[in-house]
């Protein structure tokens, strides 16, 4: 017997869980600061409705119509072996990427709990804050044992199962870091720099934007809704055929979107006010919430909570790329959910390494980091989305679409329309206009 979430909450739950993690907290911040703010902002609120919805709502209905792993659902639909299935398969090594360097990140966020937690951070000036990271990136042996425990802590989860692992994490975890993250955004709002993260996240500069800023935004698009990898279809195989899909999308959808300006407009109110650059890359998050609570009577319990929520984040994204490679080995292959957890767990581990020395000893060799990064977020999943988008919205009958919305709405023909012209052209364009454009440099 297949499992199944509780309920639709429970789904909705795990599936923001996924969708909402350090793609929202520590990436769109610091890409829109690199990128020059509004434009940006723009063009990332237009991909997710035009492009990232209907492509969510294709992959959980996939999933859920077919009820199988993110491979073998293509060929439930398709009602033959479908050519589609590479989807899946791309989507398999994708997650195997993304779980690679998300747990080397996954192991700062522990480190810098850590060192909250021991008091690393009470005095300490900006000066000290802002070298901290590059610090623990020098350390190799140190990077290594925080990404061991990320990874250890992600299967410790994933072995539970879907009910007894994965939903039971995401009911712990995401209830609090929404409440944190409202918390710091009244927090940040009595800042002097709170107006101005206000217009650089609002007030668009569109002779900021480049190719490269577009295949960004198109690409954290996906990243940040977990799409164009198979987890939504994972994740919608384990959710009972009775729901509704159309309703479950926009509220994962939105609430992801709204949780990626509230973190922008945290670390940007911080960033204004203490004087630092918006452009400052990964490091911004790791340096603006430590400066802001150093300051603060109380602060270092904030900032543990802080780093806490973050790291739930980072989890609760973490077990769904874990689960896409488990659930499809476990179904395919004969071997329980749990040693295909333990298996495989430890080969992301072993690659994941790689991402981990590429600050230290591989630094000037090969970056494995960002090749992992730019490689997934560029390339695989809009590749991956692309490719679904033109599965639901040529593949599947029109009435069987229709039927997710209740019948032909009007929404229902917007969303196919939008599935069949208008997402595979946008993200094809932007994939080679980008793609060039990141390659010449
Ligand atoms: N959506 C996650 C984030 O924004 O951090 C990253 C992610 C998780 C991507 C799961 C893909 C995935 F399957």
């Amino acid at each position: 017997m297949r499992s199944h979430w509780s309920g639709r909450l429970a789904f909705i739950l795990a599936a923001s869980g996924s969708a909402i993690g350090l793609g929202n907290i520590w990436k769109f911040p610091y890409i829109t600061g690199e990128n020059g703010g509004g434009a940006f902002v723009i063009i990332y609120l237009l991909t997710i409705l035009i492009v990232g919805l209907p492509i969510f709502i294709a992959e959980v209905y996939i999933g859920q119509n077919a009820q199988k792993n993110a491979v073998s659902a293509f060929n439930v639909i398709h009602g033959k072996p479908s050519p589609f299935r590479a989807i899946g398969v791309l989507g398999i090594l994708s997650a195997f990427l993304i779980l690679s360097f998300y747990s080397v990140v996954g192991g700062w966020i522990l480190s810098f709990e850590y060192k909250v937690l021991t008091g690393a951070f009470t005095d300490a000036t900006p000066e000290t804050i802002s070298g901290m990271l590059g610090g623990l990136l020098g350390d190799w042996k140190s990077l290594l044992f925080w990404h061991t425990l990320f990874m250890l802590i992600t299967a410790g989860i994933v072995v539970g199962g879907i009910k007894g692992g994965i939903e039971r994490g995401a009911k712990i975890l995401m209830p609090g870091f929404f409440v944190l993250l409202t918390l710091l955004l009244f927090i940040t709002m009595s800042l002097d720099g709170f107006g101005d993260a206000f217009a650089f996240l609002f007030q668009p500069d569109f002779s900021k934007l480049t190719g490269k800023s577009i295949l960004e935004a198109v690409g954290h698009s996906f990243f940040t809704l977990s799409l164009g990898m198979g987890a939504m279809i994972t994740y919608g195989s384990f959710l009972e055929k009775k729901e509704q899909v159309f309703k479950i999308a926009i509220a994962v959808c939105a609430l992801d979107t709204i949780v990626a300006v509230m973190a922008g407009l945290v670390m940007f109110s911080v960033t204004f006010t203490y004087g630092q650059e918006p452009s400052s890359g990964p490091a911004l998050m790791f340096s603006t919430m430590p400066m802001l609570f150093s300051q603060m009577t109380g602060g270092t319990y904030l900032l543990a909570a802080f780093f806490a929520l973050v790291t739930f984040a980072a989890l609760s994204s973490a077990i769904s790329l874990l689960e896409v490679v488990v659930a499809y080995f476990s179904e395919e292959r004969n071997m329980s959910h749990k040693k295909a957890t333990v298996i495989f767990a430890g080969i992301i581990w072993a690659v994941g390494i790689l991402c981990a020395l590429s600050f230290n000893v591989l630094s000037g060799v090969f970056d494995f980091f960002d090749f992992f990064d730019k490689s997934t977020t560029h390339v695989l999943m809009p590749f991956g989305g692309l490719l679904t988008a033109i599965f639901f919205g040529w593949i599947i009958p029109e009435e069987k679409v229709y039927g997710i919305f209740g019948g032909p709405t009007t929404a229902a023909r917007c969303i196919r329309f939008i599935s069949r012209f208008i997402a595979p052209t946008a993200v094809a364009v932007v994939m080679i206009v980008g793609l060039s454009d990141w390659i010449t440099g």
